[in-house]
């Protein structure tokens, strides 16, 4: 059997602090006979030395182009712009299989080169079930935006924290009004942390999930202060609020968190905005009489780089110690060939690597 060889990018986005492999399970899959090279990287929230230190080999930043054409190459978020032929298996977050709009591009870049992508969303167990997300602290952070931003105490441009520090911030003071929070996804993992943010803020949401929305309605969803839409949509459902809505005249709702930011697909169920937020502006203004402010930010988790990243790859090191074609990855290979099959692309044959 030859050794599988994992080399773990650094992130493009500048402010992706977030890794899939912290220090000490990189450790583990070296004990386990898995060569791990690391890219040096200037923002990664585990210095490099900590990789050093459990065993791994250190590698220049972006070189993972030139890496061994065997090399699976794991990294968070989108790729650089180049180059134009990707001729590795990447396992990361494509985000190309919902009709957004950068999908055919990416897919065309691999069907090019021969490589593969294995999505981490779609790294699922039998009952499709993900086996690794960052779904938890998603939904926390946008929660305690949301809050942040209702009670007035939300700063621009956002950095990466702590929990402890995050916690603090969200305390209710004294002369907090109350305010009525909703949570939509309510049971998922998302919606499991955007609850317990609610819960650390002194509040406690009204919670909706599919038995809530099969026969929605949107009044009583204009009558929270607060949502936070956390939903993971897998097939078109009518949308929980539309440009009309926004004007309805009682409307009570203020602060709308879009944990699930599916801008662009067609299985938004928020089709009243049409570009995310980021940490530089995390609101942006949909109405003013009343006020309806709107925080849609994709990359939440890397706001609590560390806590979020050690819950990921924990989740994530059972899987990668057990890389392969079949179960868990055969599933995400066959969701990527299947991609480039409803694009016209003539991919299905992935290098032999
Ligand atoms: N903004 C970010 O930084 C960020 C980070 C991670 C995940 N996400 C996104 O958050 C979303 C939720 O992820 P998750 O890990 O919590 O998923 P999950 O599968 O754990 O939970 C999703 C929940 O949504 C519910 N749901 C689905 N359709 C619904 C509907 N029509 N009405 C009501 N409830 C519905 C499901 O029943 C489930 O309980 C995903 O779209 C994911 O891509 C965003």
């Amino acid at each position: 059997m030859t050794e599988l060889h994992l080399w773990l990018r650094h992130e493009a986005r500048t402010t992706e602090r977030r890794t899939p492999v912290v220090p000490d399970d990189a450790r583990r899959l070296v004990e386990n006979g898995v060569a791990l090279t690391v890219e040096d990287s200037p923002q990664r929230v585990f210095p490099i030395e900590e990789y050093e230190a459990a065993g791994c080999r250190v590698a220049p930043a972006g070189s993972w182009v030139s890496a061994p054409r065997d090399a699976v190459v794991l990294g968070l978020k989108e790729l650089p712009g180049e180059p134009a032929e990707l001729t590795h298996r990447h396992v990361f977050f494509g985000h190309a299989y919902k009709g957004q709009p950068q999908a055919a591009g990416l897919l065309r870049r691999f069907a090019a080169g021969g490589g593969a992508l294995f999505d981490l969303e779609y790294l699922v167990d039998d009952s499709g079930r993900r086996l690794a997300a960052f779904g938890f602290w998603a939904g926390y952070l946008g929660a305690a935006l949301a809050v942040l931003q209702h009670r007035g105490r939300l700063r621009a441009p956002l950095t990466p924290t702590t929990k402890e520090a995050l916690d603090e911030t969200l305390k209710p003071a004294a002369d907090d009004a109350g305010f009525t929070g909703l949570v939509i996804g309510a049971l998922g993992r998302s919606g499991r942390g955007a609850r317990t943010a609610f819960a650390t803020a002194g509040a406690d949401p009204t919670c909706w999930d599919l038995a809530e929305t099969r026969d929605l309605d949107r009044r009583a969803l204009l009558e929270h202060d607060v949502m936070v839409n956390a939903v993971l949509a897998t097939s078109p459902v009518p949308p929980f609020l539309r440009e009309q809505d926004l004007d309805t005249a009682d409307r009570r709702l203020r602060t709308l968190c879009d944990v699930t930011c599916d801008v662009g697909s067609p299985l938004n169920v928020l089709p009243v905005y049409d570009e995310t937020t980021d940490w530089d502006e995390p609101v942006r203004r949909l109405r003013e009489h009343p006020p309806l402010d709107l925080i849609a930010i994709d990359n939440l988790p890397s706001l609590l780089p560390l806590e979020s990243s050690a819950d990921f790859s924990a989740a994530l090191l059972p899987h990668l110690l057990d890389f392969g074609v079949t179960g868990p990855w055969g599933r995400c290979l066959d969701r990527f060939r299947q991609a480039c099959r409803e694009h016209g692309l003539d991919n299905g044959e992935i290098h032999d690597h």
